[in-house]
């Protein structure tokens, strides 16, 4: 089986297109390489000792779309291609828009002239806005606002659930297509090889490659987004996910796409942590201590953010299996093997 994975040469195809490799399947990847490099496509080639054939591109690119699937019999498609950077979509909300949505639609409109109508969505927690209740189950009421009616916080969150909207509405007038929407928690960690991880460009946003930058010496201090939160330790929860379980869902959900119609699932594992926790665990991975400071609250953040993971258990059969300690013990290497990712 022959899958196109969009946003191939990434932080979660990277790990996905390993899984995929190793199960036998064959894994033609596309990305324009704004937000990963090229080497992390040859370290999966290095790690499976199988190739990918990789097209440098845009997904936005009918054209680039059209050559890719005269060339090859592509079977299923797995769409992790799109801009992530919550603070940056805020401030250039047409970038994302654009980048986000017209990615969605060249792909669909493309996979349908092929008559290749499945597709596996990197949606997002994010769709959830801010929980009115925990865990967050698939049927989660958005908490609406004048500000976003749709729910959601910033840019990036709105093209993420405009995006399900599109494949809800493909699927609801050609019932050919089978669509998987899977909503990922906190992916964090690396594979266990140290080969591959995430390589974030400039100072990370997101708080464990921040951590891990700061218990390699690249940066000095973690600041601590508030700890006055209705949380136990008072600083934020959330359900961190290790990046290769994430990449197991999507196995998973290639597995059972057929008939699935479009079908929706949280990808975490149902625990919440805190921010100290996840220092706490760093410093016993990394074995020594990172320095953190207490600052004021992040605009935009929630206090805390799980998921209930029944139906992927249930349906797809699908349920994390790495705990906290693999989580940083796999980010450590990665991070201590190439302290300066990708480019060392
Ligand atoms: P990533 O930035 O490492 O991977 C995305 C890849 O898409 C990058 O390699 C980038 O170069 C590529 N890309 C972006 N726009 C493109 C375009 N128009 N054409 C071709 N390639 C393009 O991010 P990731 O963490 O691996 O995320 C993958 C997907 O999962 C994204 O859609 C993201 O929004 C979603 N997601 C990520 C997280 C997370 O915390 N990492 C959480 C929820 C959802
Ligand atoms: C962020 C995005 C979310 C996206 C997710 C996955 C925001 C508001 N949300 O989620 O849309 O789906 O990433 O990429 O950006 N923290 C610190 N110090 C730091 C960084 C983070 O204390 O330097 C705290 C945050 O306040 C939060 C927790 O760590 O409580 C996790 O933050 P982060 O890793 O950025 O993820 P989210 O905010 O959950």
């Amino acid at each position: 089986m022959k899958i196109l994975v969009t946003g191939g040469a990434g932080y979660i195809a990277s790990h996905t297109n390993v899984l995929l490799l190793e199960k036998g399947y064959e894994v033609v990847a596309l990305d324009n390489l704004c937000n990963s490099c090229e080497e992390s496509i040859k370290r999966v080639e290095e790690l499976t000792g199988k190739k990918i054939k990789f097209y440098k591109g845009d997904c936005r690119d009918k054209t680039l779309l059209r050559k890719i699937f005269s060339e090859n019999k592509i079977d299923a498609v797995i769409h992790f291609a799109g801009l992530k950077a919550v603070g940056e979509s805020c401030k250039k909300p047409l970038l994302y828009y654009d980048n986000n949505l017209n990615s969605n639609m060249a792909l669909a409109s493309v996979m349908s002239e092929f008559d290749c109508k499945k597709l596996v969505f990197s949606s997002s927690a994010t769709v959830y806005g801010t929980p009115k209740s925990l865990p967050l189950t698939e049927k989660c009421l958005l908490g609406v606002t004048e500000e976003y009616p749709l729910g959601v916080t910033n840019p990036y969150g709105a093209t993420k659930l405009m995006g399900e909207q599109m494949f809800r509405d493909f699927y609801a007038a050609d019932k050919e297509w089978n669509i998987m929407l899977l909503r990922y928690f906190n992916p964090v960690g690396a594979h266990e090889s140290g080969r591959i991880g995430e390589d974030p460009k400039g100072i990370p946003n997101n708080l464990m490659p921040y951590v891990s930058q700061v218990a390699v010496g690249k940066l000095d201090c973690l600041s601590v987004f508030g700890d006055d939160y209705p949380t136990p330790d008072g600083t934020g929860v959330r359900d961190y996910i290790h990046v290769v379980d994430l990449a197991e869902a999507h196995i998973k959900a290639v597995e059972h796409i057929d008939g699935c119609g479009v079908a929706v699932y949280n990808i975490g594992t149902g625990t919440g942590y805190s921010v100290l926790d996840m220092v706490k665990a760093f410093e016993k991975a990394c074995g020594h201590k990172i320095p953190y400071k207490i600052c004021p609250r992040r605009s935009g953040d929630v206090p805390a953010c799980y998921a209930n993971c029944d139906k992927a258990a249930k349906e797809l059969g699908f349920t994390a299996v790495r705990n906290l300690d693999d989580m940083c013990r796999d980010l450590w290497k990665w991070q201590s093997l190439n302290p300066n990712g990708y480019n060392n």
